[in-house]
């Protein structure tokens, strides 16, 4: 495992986004694997910036996000499709039709996961997956549980996950119950991993995912075993660690 160490929050995005520029500047159809949450936006600003200026050409990649929420339509504007939109893909001109989310509205929820892995294997596979990290060490919305789930799966959000996130929606009954999610293995195949982590909040976690032991009760752990992980954080996100 690779630790950048940064200043700041604008630091960690400048570095995180270059690592994805150059990336997609060495194979410009890179499959990229994408997170929502509050630490990557910084990350995405700066790759829109990258792009405004001519830096950077998004227009040959495929995009795989990591998961979605069940029951929200795309327009809604807690969806991980808003999301993305607003934070990237309409700001850089991406042709939707090369983007991928799972789809929260999808019928059959479960045919939606199986036809979501098989189109990320159909592209080749991740190049690049970009990660957040939970305060309990979830990676996408693979919660802390007894064995590491594989491919892309519904979730049943936990009581603590659907309370912290009733602050984004009027009513705690309009809070969605489920999710689908790539799973542990989907995340593991990607060729290569770029976490990012900001805050001390993060500092904890950071630790005991990346120096502890791997156990799906901390279900970043797992990482340990990547071949080509790259952690970029700030300073107040790595301050427990031993190095
Ligand atoms: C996002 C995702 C989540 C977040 C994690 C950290 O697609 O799957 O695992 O990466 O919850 O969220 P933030 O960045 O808001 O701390």
């Amino acid at each position: 495992m690779r630790f950048i160490r940064t200043n700041d929050y604008a630091a960690m995005s400048r570095k995180a986004a270059n690592i994805i520029a150059s990336q997609v500047i060495l194979k410009p159809d890179s499959v990229l694997g994408l997170a929502t949450g509050s630490t990557p936006i910084g990350t995405y600003d700066e790759l829109v910036r990258m792009v405004n200026a001519g830096d950077l050409d998004l227009s040959g990649v495929h995009t795989a996000n990591l998961d979605e929420y069940v029951g929200l339509t795309h327009d809604h504007d807690q969806s991980y499709h808003y999301f993305m939109n607003e934070h990237l893909f309409s700001r850089v001109g991406l042709d939707l039709s090369r983007t991928n989310v799972p789809d929260g509205v999808a019928a059959d929820p479960a045919a939606e996961c199986a036809r979501y892995d098989k189109l990320i294997q159909d592209l080749g596979g991740v190049d690049l997956q970009l990660l957040g990290l939970g305060h309990n060490g979830h990676i996408g919305f693979n919660e802390p549980q007894d064995d590491f789930p594989k491919g892309t799966h519904l979730v049943d959000l936990t009581e603590s996950t659907i309370n912290a996130n009733s602050r984004l929606f009027e009513k705690k009954e309009d809070v969605p119950r489920q999710a689908l999610t790539m799973g542990i293995g989907t995340i593991m195949a990607a060729r290569k991993i770029l976490v990012v982590v900001n805050g001390a909040g993060k500092a904890a976690i950071v630790k005991e995912a990346f120096c502890g032991p791997v156990t799906p009760q901390v279900p970043a752990s797992i990482l340990q075993f990547h071949p080509d992980v790259t952690i970029v954080g700030d300073a107040e996100a790595f301050s427990q660690l031993p190095f």
